[in-house]
């Protein structure tokens, strides 16, 4: 038997047993004759002994242990002396009596700690190596917690697991796919999924009525913190249902999801937002209200008095900080040239300050009397002590957007974005089409799958930006956490949405041809929803990035820097995919 016990079960009860651990040395160090080691396994911590007195090979050999030697002990349970309460097992240790080098380890890289010294290069390109750190394991350990309460949980809804194809046919909507040559089919190539979304949909035709998979999907899009190439869904689908019965039952499972992996409790219902609120109030479609700063629009207090930035503006709209009225000029220099950052592209920002005695002192005192700035101030609602900030600009969605950084900025800097608070709310009624400016056309926001609302039907014809879709997605803390939408399963309604997409009807067929003609047999009206399964880990863990909960990502150049991958293939499995490379950037 390697072991009787794991590292991290032995306690004050255990003393005087015989026991052998096994596992990993994390340090040694020599006091006197005696030399200390702490040995690591996935469950903990366990100080080891070697007594020089007691047995001077032993000790010898002990001294000789490197970091990261895989060993095996043998000895008896003591009592420790100077107790370490920051450990569950730190009131005991092993006085050894027989050592077994199991594996010698080179020196790692960098230090297998808590707070290690390594970089995140290095730490992903020995990643084996970084995941032997407790905090990083227990992001895993929670991420399996939560697939296990997930499938449980839909289990008990009547939900069935069923798994769907990887290498799928190209579609074009969404972001850029990844593809796969086909040996078999010179030329041809498949896709990996970016979702199971039509594949779940046919489920429906084929009368599956609740299914779920836990979903790998890949996608070929920028990356960002909760962005990975290859990432995880929990995809869902029903049929027979009405939006307000997917958002109760994925309410009530992010609800039990909270309880059972947080314990935190979520009793009131999830505020359902409007997306054209979300927007004007948050300038964001995935608002953060773990606080509140809602914008308030100014063009018609703060237009026409000769401020030629606000005069000429399409948008003119702030927020007000509560109680920070106290920010010095260099607070507000800083903020101004965080709002001027390339990524954010505000031409610059104007601020105001409510004073002890209720008067508004503003950078526009020349242009503004007073009395216009009192009504500013009211409405906002600012009392004294308080910091207005406004920005403008001549597009009033990217000036909304570049408000929701300066919010998001302010909330940071007052510390109102606490990582063990949540609040989710669901964002409905999107609008069904967005513009593509590189695509020259209407795109579906969603997907071209998605129900247009009922009432806004007639508007496809004559005004399809102003159609609003049955879609929702679930945000929490300024996250997506999930989206999903009630599908059309008309196919005479998908022709046309197509059409509006600008497929013609050849492509359209070609495209989508296997799913509008499986809804002439049969489609029941249905609907669903993915949550993305890396992104609720990173919350319920606080983490910044979802890499963090991954084993093993991809850096921000979508790259397996442990693996090497993606790399080159060797001309053999060229020829054989009847594959020749005409790259643009020849090395
Ligand atoms: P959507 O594209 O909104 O919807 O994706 C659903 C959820 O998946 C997560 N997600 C991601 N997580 C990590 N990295 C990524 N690159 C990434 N992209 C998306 C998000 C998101 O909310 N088929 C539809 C769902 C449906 O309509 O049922 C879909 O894929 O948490």
């Amino acid at each position: 038997m390697y072991r009787t016990h794991t590292c991290g079960e032995l306690r004050i009860s255990d003393v005087n047993k015989q026991v052998t651990l096994a596992g990993w040395v994390q340090r040694s160090r020599k006091m006197g004759g005696m030399t200390f080691v702490d040995l690591r396994d996935r469950y903990g911590i366990t100080q080891l002994v070697f007594n020089e007195e007691n047995n001077a090979e032993l000790c010898e050999k002990a001294n000789h242990l490197g970091r990261e030697f895989v060993i095996q002990v043998t000895g008896v349970v003591n009592e420790r002396f100077s107790k370490n309460a920051n450990i569950p097992t730190g009131d005991i240790e092993i006085i050894v009596s027989e050592l077994n080098v199991l594996n010698a380890a080179l020196t790692p890289p960098f230090t297998i700690e808590e707070n290690t010294d390594g970089g995140d290069d290095i730490r992903m390109k020995y990643r084996y190596l970084d995941l032997r750190r407790a905090n990083v394991r227990s992001n895993l350990e929670l991420r399996h917690k939560m697939t296990i309460e997930v499938r449980k949980y839909l289990d008990e809804q009547g939900f069935i697991e069923v798994e769907t194809p990887i290498l799928v046919g190209s579609t074009p909507e969404g972001a850029r796919d990844f593809v796969v040559p086909s040996r078999m089919n010179p030329g041809q190539f498949y896709a990996l999924p970016q979702s199971p979304q039509t594949l779940k949909q046919l489920l429906m035709v084929s009368g599956f009525d609740r299914y779920f998979q836990i979903a790998k999907c890949f996608r070929d899009e920028d990356l960002r913190a909760d962005r990975q190439p290859e990432f995880t869904q929990i995809d869902c689908e029903m049929s027979f249902v009405e939006q307000d019965d997917v958002i109760n039952l994925f309410e009530g499972m992010a609800k039990y999801l909270f309880k059972q992996l947080r314990g935190v409790e979520l009793n009131e219902p999830f505020i359902r937002m409007p997306w054209a609120d979300a927007m004007k109030y948050y300038g964001s479609d995935k608002p953060d209200i773990r606080f509140e700063m809602k914008f308030v629009e100014l063009m018609d207090i703060m237009k026409g008095h000769g401020f030629g930035v606000f005069d000429s503006a399409a948008y003119i709209g702030g927020i007000c900080a509560k109680g920070a009225a106290s920010y010095t000029r260099k607070q507000l220099d800083a903020l101004t040239d965080f709002v001027k950052r390339p990524q954010i592209g505000a031409k610059g920002m104007v601020y105001a300050r409510v004073e002890a005695d209720g008067n508004v002192k503003s950078s526009l005192d020349k242009f503004y009397s007073q009395e216009v700035l009192q009504q500013m101030k009211a409405a906002f609602g600012a009392e004294a002590g308080d910091l207005i900030l406004i920005l403008s600009g001549d597009d009033a969605m990217k000036t909304r957007k570049q408000l929701c950084e300066l919010r998001l900025e302010m909330g940071n800097q007052l510390g109102l974005r606490d990582k063990n608070q949540f609040a989710c709310l669901w964002v409905v009624d999107f609008p069904m089409f967005e513009w593509s400016e590189e695509e020259g056309r209407l795109m579906a926001m969603h997907h071209p799958f998605t129900h247009p609302k009922d009432e806004d039907i007639p508007l496809l014809d004559s005004d399809p930006a102003a159609v609003r879709a049955d879609a929702y997605d679930m945000v929490c803390n300024g996250v997506e956490l999930g989206g999903g939408s009630i599908r059309i399963h008309d196919a005479g309604l998908q022709a046309k949405m197509f059409e509006i997409l600008g497929f013609t009807p050849e492509k359209a067929q070609e495209q989508f041809g296997f799913l509008m003609n499986a809804f002439k047999y049969g489609a029941p009206p249905h609907g669903g929803l993915a949550y993305g399964l890396d992104r609720w880990v990173s919350i319920f863990a606080g983490l910044d990035s979802i890499r963090d909960c991954i084993a093993f990502p991809k850096n921000n150049s979508g790259r397996d820097v442990m693996l090497d991958a993606p790399g080159f293939l060797d001309q053999k499995q060229l020829d054989e995919l009847q594959l020749k490379l005409d790259l643009k950037d020849k090395e």
